[in-house]
């Protein structure tokens, strides 16, 4: 049976019309991290209540077109006792899942990683579907440093497991997000980011072609060309826009079904002003939205500790960040 309709619908209704992804999938021990960070107790049912106050937001859907759950969450239940696929989409939002099993020390270059989670994929995508998935995630995470890293060899074995991942995915009739992040840690230039990331999105897109991913059936999830955070001087906004369309128009055929940007540690609106500097007075080949994480959590988690719980005050932080990337995705400020 062939997915290929109903895919290609997929990835259009996840980049199309402005909405973009909430990037809800952090494993327990990250999302332990961040709220141990705030003095909050991580536990199986305090991770359920802080998704459930996410996901039950008034107006939502306005914004989000689709959540990316850890597995955790995949198999939990909202209070009224429909499992968190079933509660999505019921209001109008898909549900997706990370498939990758994390980012490991790289055998014989230990301070790069390679993404893992290959093994059983297929089998595990299935059930998955089966449970209401319509869209999964796989993360490669490339560091920079000096003229030094990343190595050849890294970006090559992590561009190859993305496309085995996404020809898997689609496989099993379920929409790949493809995400290359290239790090922003480290002091190095927003030229450097520039060359690192034309690289990583070349070779991407060359495994991708070998393993014959239909294009218009998937999302591509790229970090933005910026200087490293460590940097002295910091190119301007406008220059990250500007950098970034640059780079994706060079590599990013124009069949893809659309970019969603991840915002890999830049403040909440910073990440919203990249978005509308790239989406303003631009006509660009593959609409370009958000799939933040932290950038439409951040605010939210730190009000979910502050006001202790208070759920119409969290909710209130989300909205805010999920509307102002909405208008954002529409080059509006
Ligand atoms: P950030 O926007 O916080 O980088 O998270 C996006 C994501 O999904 C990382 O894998």
């Amino acid at each position: 049976m062939s997915y290929s309709n109903e895919m290609k619908s997929v990835a259009k209704t996840m980049v199309q019309g402005f909405r973009g992804l909430l990037a809800a999938d952090e494993s327990s021990p990250t999302l332990s991290k961040r709220f141990d960070a705030l003095g909050l107790e991580s536990t199986y049912e305090s991770r359920r209540a802080w998704r459930e106050m996410l996901f039950s937001t008034p107006n939502l859907s306005s914004w989000i077109s689709g959540v990316i759950l850890f597995d955790e969450t995949f198999r939990q239940q909202a209070s009224s006792g429909v499992t968190f696929p079933e509660y999505l989409a019921k209001i109008g939002i898909l549900a997706g899942i990370k498939v990758d099993t994390g980012a490991k020390p790289m055998a014989g270059r230990p301070s790069e990683t390679i993404t893992e989670g290959l093994d059983g994929l297929s089998a595990r995508m299935a059930e998955y579907r089966a449970l209401g998935a319509t869209f999964a995630k796989w993360r490669a995470v490339i560091k920079i440093e000096q003229q030094t890293l990343p190595s050849r060899a890294a970006i090559l074995a992590n561009a190859h497991a993305l496309a085995r991942y996404a020809r898997i995915c689609q496989s099993e009739g379920i929409v790949p997000i493809v995400e290359p992040e290239v790090l922003m840690d480290g002091d190095h230039s927003i030229e450097r980011s520039f060359e690192v990331t034309s690289e990583v999105l070349q070779s991407v897109f060359s495994e991708l072609w070998l393993q014959e991913v239909a294009l218009d059936e998937m999302v591509l999830k790229p970090s933005m060309v910026i200087s490293g955070k460590g940097a002295s001087l910091r190119a301007s906004r406008e220059e990250v826009a500007e950098l970034s369309v640059q780079c994706y128009r060079n590599h990013v055929p124009g069949s893809v079904a659309g970019i969603a940007l991840l915002s890999g540690g830049q403040r909440d609106s910073e990440a919203t002003q990249h978005l509308a500097l790239m989406n303003r007075g631009k006509s660009l080949p593959w609409p370009i939205t958000f799939s933040y994480g932290r950038a439409l959590q951040d605010a939210a988690l730190e009000s979910w500790a502050t006001q202790k719980y208070d759920v119409q005050a969290a909710q209130g932080h989300l909205a805010e960040r999920a509307a102002a990337n909405f208008r954002a995705a529409q080059g509006q400020d």
